[in-house]
């Protein structure tokens, strides 16, 4: 093969834990296909992330186009399509809590960490999100920070829980 050029095999291998387990939920569905989401957490569960050589893999195995792999991953905010930091923070800018200030803490937390929603910092230590209502609309304004909501929020205490994180 020429250097550089591009395989059609993907690069990337599952673990054979990762492999075995997913191979488990296909064999609990009918139809094989309905494994697809508890196989995508699996993957993500190893890589970190689901990227184009993984969807491949896992195309190959569900007997789809890696396409169709893709647009389950960017229609679930829980599956990533590129890497991500150690942490992920979250902030609430849905309605309640934008009016008690969450797109000005977002901003003030964008200034904090020198990155923009969307963004990791260049450490791999935080990716900085938006979410959608989380639910805990009486303490607005809110963020996640992995699995841990903090609630009633200013930007000092914002920045307290940001830079106490690994
Ligand atoms: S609007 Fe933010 S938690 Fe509901």
């Amino acid at each position: 093969m020429v250097s550089g050029a591009r395989s059609s095999e993907p690069s990337v291998a599952f673990s054979d834990e990762t492999r075995a387990a997913i191979e488990a939920e296909m064999a609990k569905f009918p139809e094989p296909r309905g494994a697809m989401l508890a196989a995508l957490r699996l993957v993500q569960e190893e890589l970190g992330y689901i990227g184009p050589d993984a969807a491949r893999r896992l195309a190959a195995m569900f007997g789809l186009r890696p396409v169709q792999v893709l647009e389950i991953v960017s229609f679930y905010n829980m599956f990533y399509d590129q890497p991500q930091g150690r942490h992920h923070v979250c902030l609430c800018t849905n309605l309640s809590c934008s009016l008690r200030g969450a797109r000005t803490l977002l901003e003030g937390v964008e200034e904090h960490l020198g990155i923009r929603a969307g963004e990791t910092t260049p450490d791999g230590r935080i990716t900085l999100g938006r979410e959608e209502c989380l639910g805990a609309c009486a303490y607005a304004p809110m963020l996640r920070v992995d699995e841990t909501y903090h609630e009633d929020l200013d930007l000092p205490r914002v920045r307290q829980i940001l830079d106490e994180l690994e």
